[in-house]
């Protein structure tokens, strides 16, 4: 209802609009009556400095990134095929979570924290496609155990393509070519 009041839109505009079209005057921008209404404003959502093009999900915020890497993490350091590997290269667990937090922040909510190269340190660590499939079942369960299947979705679907990613630039570094095997 503030809607209408603040647009002056009412139930009946589109059927207005279509008769004063077909009478020759100008319709009205219909997407007017769809732009942000005055009434949420003030909700908690409404004002936090989130960038325009952030991934708006009710999930989605820094909180729920760090659990997600916290918990991955935690799993992946346990695990008998990769994580020997994490447990060798990774000199503080602290700060690593906190740069892969980063990394999906940057990526998903555009905060800019993360400016690094990701593919730098994976070229050196002799990685092979089973090692990938196991980094993106651990990443895959843990992202459905702990979010709405929607967001799961989008941390998946952007972790498959970054694993492919990885393979490829790892596979032209010893002069193979690859095909992607997780994204399509
Ligand atoms: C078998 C799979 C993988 C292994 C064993 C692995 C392991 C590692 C290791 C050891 C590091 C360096 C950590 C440090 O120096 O503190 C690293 C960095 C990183 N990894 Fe992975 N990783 C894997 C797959 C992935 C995937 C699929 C992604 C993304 C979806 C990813 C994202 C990153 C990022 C963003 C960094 C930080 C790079 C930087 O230093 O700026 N990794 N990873």
């Amino acid at each position: 209802m503030v809607r209408s009041a603040v647009l002056g839109a009412s139930p009946d505009d589109a059927s207005h609009r279509r008769e004063t079209h077909e009478a020759g005057q100008a319709p009205t921008f219909p997407s007017a009556r769809l732009a942000p209404i005055s009434s949420d404003m003030n909700s908690p959502a409404a004002q936090t400095d989130r960038h325009p093009l952030a991934v708006q999900h009710p999930e989605l915020d820094d909180a729920s990134i760090r659990l997600l890497v916290e918990t991955f993490y935690g799993r992946a350091r346990e695990d008998a095929l990769i994580g020997p590997i994490f447990n060798r290269a990774v000199a503080d667990w602290d700060e690593h979570i906190d740069r892969i937090s980063d990394f999906w922040s940057s990526m998903f909510l555009k905060t800019g924290r993360y400016n690094g190269a990701p593919m730098r340190p994976h070229l050196a660590l002799s990685l092979q496609g089973a090692h990938f499939d196991r980094w993106l079942q651990l990443f895959e369960a843990t992202a459905r155990e702990l979010f709405a299947p929607d967001l799961a979705d989008l941390f998946i679907i952007r972790a498959r393509r970054i694993a492919d990613s990885f393979e490829m630039g790892i596979a032209s570094t010893r002069g193979e070519l690859m095909r992607p095997r997780h994204s399509v």
